[in-house]
């Protein structure tokens, strides 16, 4: 993990409430996909963290959601404007447990972290589908760079306006997957557990206190006790979770 000073490149919206966000600097500390920025804002006292959803020798790209105060003020930060980050938190998902035809599936902020994923799966010679879940379709983003990375991608939308209506697990009844691997929010989770007969990894987006394994406000009972999602997380695997 590092701590560094970032400058913004683009910050563009991108669906209803939600922007893309390009930021320049060193990326040495980033080692897997699924892990996490925390950003420091001003007059906030905790960081915001945020998944990595893409990145490169130079830049990372963030996918934001605005529901508050602190991404509030990042919806407004003009390009030009420096971030204080803490870059490379989390384990992120592990690759070598998957199958040859995983399933990502992605819930709202959730989806984003699923980009890189993808990214590396096919790097890797495995054949990802994605299953994309939001609640209407203004809200629907990162389709089309799934399919341009090649990977078949299934929409669902709460309230049916594009693609499958229903929920992810309504789009992942008739396809055909051996592996997992999903980020989004924890009913969503439990829905899949339901459904799943599968391996896979969670990553959960809990809402976290200090973000480096000092308060424990973000732990999850595991056969193995509490795990972090902030330090141990935020990808843990299916059959270590106790729900
Ligand atoms: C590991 C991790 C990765 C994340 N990745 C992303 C991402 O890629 N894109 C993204 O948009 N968001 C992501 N989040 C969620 C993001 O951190 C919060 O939305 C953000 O901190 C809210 O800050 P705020 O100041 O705008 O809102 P606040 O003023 O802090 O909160 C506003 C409202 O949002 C709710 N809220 C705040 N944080 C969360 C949360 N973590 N989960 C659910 N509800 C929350 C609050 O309960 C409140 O109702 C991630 C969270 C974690 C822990
Ligand atoms: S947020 Fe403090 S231990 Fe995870």
């Amino acid at each position: 993990m590092k701590q560094g000073i970032y400058e913004i490149k683009s910050n563009v919206k991108i669906a209803k409430d939600v922007y893309k966000m390009v930021l320049a600097g060193d990326t040495s500390a980033i080692t897997a996909t699924g892990q996490f920025v925390n950003i420091l804002l001003e007059g906030k006292y905790l960081r915001r963290p945020i998944s990595i959803c893409d990145w490169d020798g130079d830049s990372i790209t963030l996918i934001y959601k605005v529901v508050g105060g602190g991404t509030e003020q990042m919806a407004k930060m003009p390009i030009g404007e420096k971030l204080d980050l803490l870059v490379g938190l989390g384990n992120g998902y592990n690759t070598a447990k998957s199958g040859a035809k995983p399933l990502l599936i992605g819930g709202g902020v959730g989806v984003p972290p699923l980009y890189a994923l993808c990214k590396k799966l096919i790097a890797e010679g495995k054949k990802p589908q994605v299953v994309l879940g939001f609640n209407k379709a203004e809200e629907v983003f990162l389709k089309d760079e799934f399919e341009a990375l090649g990977a078949t991608v299934t929409v669902a939308t709460a309230d049916g306006s594009v693609g499958v209506k229903g929920f992810v697990t309504d789009a992942m009844k008739d396809l055909d997957y051996d592996y997992f691997f999903t980020c989004g929010p924890e009913p969503m989770f439990r829905a899949i557990e339901r459904t799943v007969t599968v391996s896979g990894q969670y990553s959960f987006e809990e809402r976290m206190g200090c973000g480096f394994g000092a308060c424990m406000g973000c732990s999850c009972k595991t056969k193995y006790g509490n795990k972090r999602i902030c330090k141990d997380g935020p990808v843990l695997e299916r059959e270590e979770i106790l729900w």
